[in-house]
């Protein structure tokens, strides 16, 4: 093998090693005044010490009319919480204070404002069935995806 050739495959190499170790540790969602989240899938690695979740509402109408929120559960929980969380109210975020089966949440927003939480890394198991969703009463319907949790 000539100089050139190993150069290549020690770059091939380590552009495989480096795709292969970075895991996906960012949930990056967008929803706006349509009701709908930007993606129906996130995709993030059991591995990571803690997951970063940012919501952009890129609407225009207020949180009383349009509010969004992510928040994160084992996807068999998620219909409870969703139904529980319109029991807590504008006041409580519409989501039960306290809940264990809310893995993640951001607090909901209305147009033209962001949201961040962060989910603890090791909470979500790697091939779990896991959903995310909007709480805002009537929306879980249609905001909702699933988090893929690759180890
Ligand atoms: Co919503």
């Amino acid at each position: 093998m000539n100089i050139q050739k190993s150069l290549l495959a020690l770059a091939l190499f380590g552009i495989a090693g480096w795709a292969q170790a970075a895991p996906n540790c960012a949930i990056k969602l967008k929803a706006g005044d349509d009701m709908k989240f930007d993606q129906k899938s996130v995709t993030v690695s059991a591995g990571c010490k803690s997951i970063s979740i940012e919501l952009q509402h890129s609407g225009k109408l207020p949180v009383a009319a349009m509010g969004h929120n992510v928040v994160i559960t084992a996807t068999p929980d998620a219909a409870g919480v969703a139904q529980d969380g319109i029991k807590a109210g504008a006041a409580g975020g519409y989501l039960p204070a306290g809940d264990k089966r809310v893995l993640a949440s951001t607090k909901m927003i209305g147009g033209g404002q962001s949201a961040t939480a962060t989910l603890a890394g090791g909470k979500l198991k790697a091939g779990g069935a896991y959903t995310f969703f909007c709480s805002f009463p009537g929306h879980s319907a249609l905001m909702r995806g699933t988090v893929v949790v690759t180890p």
